[in-house]
């Protein structure tokens, strides 16, 4: 998938004695991300994360950019044309059952997916298709029969996902799909998540707030602030922009040895109404320049894969050091 400018406006309001007004949820966002690739997104609650994720998926119209998937436009398709390519990309929700019908049970939900394509399966297809993608997630395959309330959030969390993959797609986009789990049964899933990629050859968007789950699971990460992306970080780089490294430094590690200083970020995030003339992050940013109130910084390549938006590092980069 190629993501190119991408950006979302709401727009509220506008109705008597009511002004019109726009908030930016996301702005400008650009990325490939590679067959078998891992990608993360993370960043503050409000960032935009799911709106970037519900845009890449078109299950929201961006107001500008494209959304290349392997060469096409999703972006500007009709709904029309979009159908037949929705089984190649899916998406598995932090909540998987809240759209869901509480008195359906797992089988009925597994097998929707075929419906809702027109794809008919005689009664035998669709067994054996509930029983394989049951086995795919590791869950045993009596529990087609049962409904949600009957089912730990692992579990659901691992149905959400066998219903993901009941088209075959090749991209799955995560948001905050494990989130809601305790640390055990994270781990497990990221597992499950790790096995079926090698397995299944597929690529993902994984979506997250937890810095430490994200590097460790992805590939690259991108970093979003106020709907932009503000460092685009490789696994294992280490952190250039501000806002990453303060995030990083909210990260609990469970070694005296490695103590670090506490990074505090102090001051309001900036509403999407107004949207600041410069670097979103100037009035929180302890590094902060005139310069960084007055443009916008780029997001720029440092290396092959690593890639930030910062004002101050371009300026310190540019001083040699003797
Ligand atoms: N349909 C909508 N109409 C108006 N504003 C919206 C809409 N959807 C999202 N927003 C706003 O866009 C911003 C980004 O929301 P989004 O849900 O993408 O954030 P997020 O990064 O996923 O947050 P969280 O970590 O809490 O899930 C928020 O300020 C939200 O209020
Ligand atoms: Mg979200």
């Amino acid at each position: 998938m190629s993501v190119r400018g991408v950006g979302r406006t709401f727009t509220s309001g506008g109705g008597f004695l009511k002004p019109r007004r726009h908030f930016r949820a996301v702005s400008d966002v650009s990325f490939d991300v590679q067959r078998g690739e891992v990608l993360g997104v993370v960043g503050e609650s409000g960032c935009g994360k799911s709106t970037l994720a519900r845009l890449i998926m078109r299950l929201l119209t961006p107001t500008c950019g494209e959304v290349l998937f392997d060469g096409t436009d999703i972006a500007s398709l009709t709904v029309r044309a979009l159908r037949p390519l929705r089984r190649h990309f899916q998406m598995v929700f932090q909540d998987p059952y809240s759209s869901i019908d509480p008195r359906q049970k797992v089988r009925d939900t597994l097998l929707e997916p075929f419906q809702v394509q027109g794809i008919p399966l005689t009664s035998a297809q669709a067994s054996a298709k509930v029983d394989a993608l049951l086995t795919m997630v590791a869950l045993p395959l009596h529990l087609a029969d049962s409904y949600q309330h009957q089912m730990s959030g692992g579990q659901k969390q691992r149905v959400g996902i066998a219903r993901a993959l009941a088209l075959d797609p090749s991209l799955i986009v995560l948001d905050e799909s494990t989130a809601s789990l305790d640390v055990s049964i994270q781990a497990q899933v990221i597992g499950l998540l790790q096995d079926l990629r090698d397995r299944l050859d597929l690529t993902y968007v994984f979506i997250s707030h937890d810095l430490a789950l994200v590097q460790y699971f992805c590939d690259r990460t991108l970093v979003m602030y106020l709907g932009r992306v503000v460092e685009v970080l490789p696994r294992g780089a280490t952190p250039i922009h501000p806002y990453t490294k303060a995030l990083m430094a909210s990260v609990l590690v469970p070694d005296p040895h490695q103590r670090h200083e506490i990074v505090r970020i102090t001051g309001e995030i900036p509403s999407g109404y107004d949207e600041p003339l410069g670097c979103a992050f100037a009035g929180r940013c302890p590094l902060v320049q005139p310069r960084c109130r007055e443009s916008l910084p780029i997001l720029r390549p440092q290396t092959d894969q690593h890639a930030v938006a910062c004002h101050v590092h371009e300026s310190t980069i540019l001083v040699p050091e003797f």
